[in-house]
């Protein structure tokens, strides 16, 4: 009697047909999982021995031969075999080679499914890790440059109009928040991911009395998943890391749109590194800002990732399905996209050198009449009056081509009857960004201690 060559080809006699073995291997793009597998695998067996599933001889032999797999996974030695259908197949399938029957004896109450899910929540946990070093990389640059440049003056746009004049360092530091936000996504998604689905079997756990909670400590998760149908059909986790990433994006993407409009000739506010900008093959005079403009861009293939695999999930009955096989694709591409990202932000960031001139002369055109009209509520008039009152002091400026303070002061005060000389002085740039002292606010002063204390945050221990 032929069967086919799977290690699961006992109850079959015919081999796969090339069209299932083409859709269903993943090996392409879980290989990476190895060390995962690994560890998992490891602490499954160690699991195994502690009650008394296996001898210590057949413990010694796996450590042993995972040891020597991981080094030809390591030097690139491992050598992918055509029936290798997943990381955990290859592993387990070049274990055996290596030592035997021990090898066999490895997957012993463990499923393809309980172990996958570990694997991937391994990944995840890992992978917040590094993207909450770059995050927390970002941040720093990003309190740094805000230091520099507290009290240097720029617009605040609404609508990408002026609005009324902040600084950069303020500026600066609201893109601190976003990312310093992302990073308590990021380990909101980390402690999510960080519990050991290993001993609920294929679905409905196991007949061994697992050491559930010896494997779990053993691997770092703090914790068992409670529900073992639950535990392999799970994958909010991924979903969670590529929300995570998509939040992520979306903030270096409007980022990176800032650092494009700025670099322009018409806006000047900065010059990007020659380090992190590219030149023409046809105009000679070109300075492209291509890694600005990738930041913005990526963001579109991150939120692919995460509505297909919301679509991959939807509707799935319990529990395991092999189209959560799906998950690691969109996993590993919005995980590298944004690792991408993250190092051009930094790279963008420090290589920045901000034309500050530029910023304050764009601190024109009547950015100051909010802070006349709130100087008239001051002296007593209702804000709708005072409101009208400047807004046709800033027509009237408007029409003779000057700031609101270069009207004389009649003609201000035919308008604005409270209005005062001591009013138009105290409009002056400086004056204007001093008096924004509320909590949260402009004043250069506040923000030179708000790019100290997000200094701090950004490199205090988590
Ligand atoms: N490669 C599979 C995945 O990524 C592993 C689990 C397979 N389980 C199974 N019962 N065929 O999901």
């Amino acid at each position: 009697m032929s069967t086919n060559q799977h290690a699961w080809g006992g109850r079959f006699s015919q081999s796969p047909a090339a069209a299932l073995d083409a859709i269903n291997k993943s090996i392409a793009f879980d290989l990476r999982l190895w060390p995962h597998d690994i560890a998992g695998s490891l602490a499954h067996a160690r699991g195994l021995r502690r009650i008394g599933v296996i001898d210590a001889a057949a413990l010694e032999a796996i450590e042993r031969g995972l040891a020597a797999v991981e080094t030809e996974l390591r030097d690139g030695t491992f050598e992918v075999r055509s029936e290798d259908e997943d990381v955990h197949m290859a592993v387990e399938r070049r274990l055996t080679e290596l030592v035997g029957d021990p090898g066999r004896r490895l997957h012993t109450g463990r499923s393809r499914n309980d172990q996958v899910a570990t694997d991937v929540r391994l990944f995840v946990r890992s992978a917040c890790d590094d993207v909450d070093a770059r995050l927390r990389t970002l941040c720093v640059a990003l309190a740094d440059a805000a230091a520099t440049h507290a009290a240097a003056p720029l617009p605040a746009y609404t609508h990408l109009q002026r609005g009324m004049p902040t600084t950069l360092g303020h500026h600066l530091l609201a893109y601190f928040e976003m990312f310093d936000r992302d990073r308590e996504r990021v380990a909101q998604c980390r402690a999510r991911a960080n519990v050991s689905p290993l001993g609920s079997g294929a679905c409905v756990g196991s007949s061994f009395p697992l050491d559930r909670a010896g494997v779990a400590s053993d691997l770092g998760f703090a914790a068992i998943t409670r529900n073992s149908l639950d535990a392999v059909s799970d994958r909010d986790f991924v979903a969670d890391f590529l929300f995570a990433a998509s939040m992520v994006a979306t903030h270096l993407s409007r980022l990176g749109e800032e650092l494009v409009l700025w670099s322009t000739s018409e806006f000047g506010f900065v010059e990007l590194g020659d380090s992190v900008t590219t030149g023409s093959s046809m105009m000679p005079n070109k300075k492209n800002p291509d890694g600005a403009e990738l930041m913005r861009g990526k963001a579109g293939r991150v939120f692919g990732d995460l509505v297909g695999f919301l679509a991959t999930l939807k509707g799935l009955p319990l529990t395991y399905n092999k189209d959560m096989q799906e998950d690691k694709e969109p996993l590993f591409d919005a995980f590298d996209t944004i690792v991408l990202g993250l190092d051009m932000a930094v790279a963008n960031i420090e290589g920045a050198r901000f034309r500050t001139d530029r910023m304050r002369a764009a601190c024109s055109a009547w950015v100051n009449a909010t802070d006349l009209c709130e100087s008239l509520v001051r002296a007593g008039e209702p804000l709708r009056t005072a409101h009208h009152q400047t807004g046709r002091l800033v027509r009237l400026a408007v029409e003779r081509g000057v700031e609101i303070e270069a009207l004389p002061l009649e003609v201000v005060q035919e308008q604005a009857p409270m209005a005062t000389a001591a009013m138009l002085e105290a409009l002056a740039l400086q004056s204007i960004l001093d008096i924004k002292t509320v909590a949260g606010g402009t004043a250069p002063a506040s923000v030179a201690v708000a790019a100290a204390a997000a200094r701090e945050r950004a490199t205090a221990a988590r």
